[in-house]
């Protein structure tokens, strides 16, 4: 063999080992990134059997009395918050003051950062889809459990990281808050750049605990390479609002660090593989009240038969 051929070959292998994740979005034939169904030959994890995200079913979801509410600390807290631009998406960084409690998570958990997922130009970009609708986009609270200091620290702990998961809803009206995000989201529009969102509070973004004792529970992973198989993941059916005018500043912002418009930013769902997801007891006494009311009804249409 030539030897500029073997070498080319040779680097064309090394660069495969080494090649960066990217998601579909960013996916092109002559690229050398790896797209999300190739994660796994670089990432073993990502190939497992507890992965997210995932479609949840909701005539199959298990209601389960065990799931109390959250206590949410330090939520109200005036922090500064900083944003960077980290090449697949932006993280916002949260202050060990921000705590999470309850929701029967094994311990106490303190945040680590949140960010968004998206999609562009009227996609819609959630990572969790609901009986196979996608939203337009999904917040991700990352918490670490206590005393780990890291996720590689926590990633040996099936409930390691407690992942907080808002879907968004396309409303008339603007969110009151989002446009701070929006705005810092314009100053970090390349790989590496960051910015300070300077006193907010997280509770401008999010509802208090007491409107979020609705919510789904699963075992899964983060959704990005090395995809962990550390996450307690909890969905909220409450969903927040957002314009169409915020979504679309905030899809056209930032760039991938290849330099391509940041869009798409979400995993396709994994199979569930045997796991269950569990809703907390909430709705359950609307569910219940249903299933008396159908059972009731079904009484009166078996006596109806027989009569005749
Ligand atoms: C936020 O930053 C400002 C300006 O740098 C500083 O004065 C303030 O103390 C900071 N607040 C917190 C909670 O760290
Ligand atoms: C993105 O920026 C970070 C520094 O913030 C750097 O370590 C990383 O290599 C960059 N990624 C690419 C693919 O350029
Ligand atoms: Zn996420």
């Amino acid at each position: 063999m030539d030897f500029s051929v073997y070498l080319s070959t040779l680097l064309s292998l090394l660069s495969q080992c080494t090649a960066q994740w990217c998601y579909q979005s960013q996916y092109s034939c002559d690229d050398t990134c790896r797209d999300p169904i190739h994660w796994a030959a670089q990432f073993p994890s990502c190939g497992g059997l507890r992965q997210s995200p995932i479609n949840i079913v909701t005539s199959k979801v298990h209601v389960n009395s065990a799931l109390p509410p959250f206590n949410f600390i330090g939520h109200t807290n005036t922090i500064n918050v900083t944003v960077e631009n980290k090449g697949h998406s932006a993280h916002f960084a949260l202050p060990q003051s921000v705590r999470l409690t309850g929701g029967a998570l094994p311990g106490h958990y303190r945040a680590a950062q949140f960010h968004f997922h998206w999609g562009g130009n009227g996609r819609p970009g959630s990572e969790h889809t609901i009986d196979g609708e996608r939203y337009p986009m999904e917040l991700h609270i990352v918490h670490i459990k206590e005393p780990y200091g890291s996720l590689a620290e926590a990633e040996h702990d099936m409930a390691g990281i407690a992942l907080l998961a808002f879907l968004f809803e396309e409303t008339p009206d603007d969110h009151p808050h989002l446009d701070t995000v929006i705005a810092a989201l314009g100053r970090v529009q390349n790989n590496g750049s960051s910015t300070v969102i300077p006193n907010v509070q997280l509770s401008d973004i999010i509802p208090p605990a007491k409107d979020l004792h609705s919510y789904y529970r699963y075992v899964g992973s983060m959704t990005t390479p090395g995809c962990e198989q550390a996450v307690a993941w909890t969905v909220f059916h409450r969903t927040l609002s957002i314009s169409s005018r915020q979504l679309e500043a905030i899809v056209e912002q930032c760039r991938f660090w290849t330099g391509q418009p940041m869009t798409d930013i979400f995993r396709p769902t994994q199979p569930l593989d045997g796991r269950v997801v569990y809703r907390s007891e909430a709705s359950a006494a609307l569910t219940s009240a249903v299933l008396l009311w159908l059972s009731a009804f079904s009484v009166v249409l078996g006596t109806t038969c027989l009569i005749h």
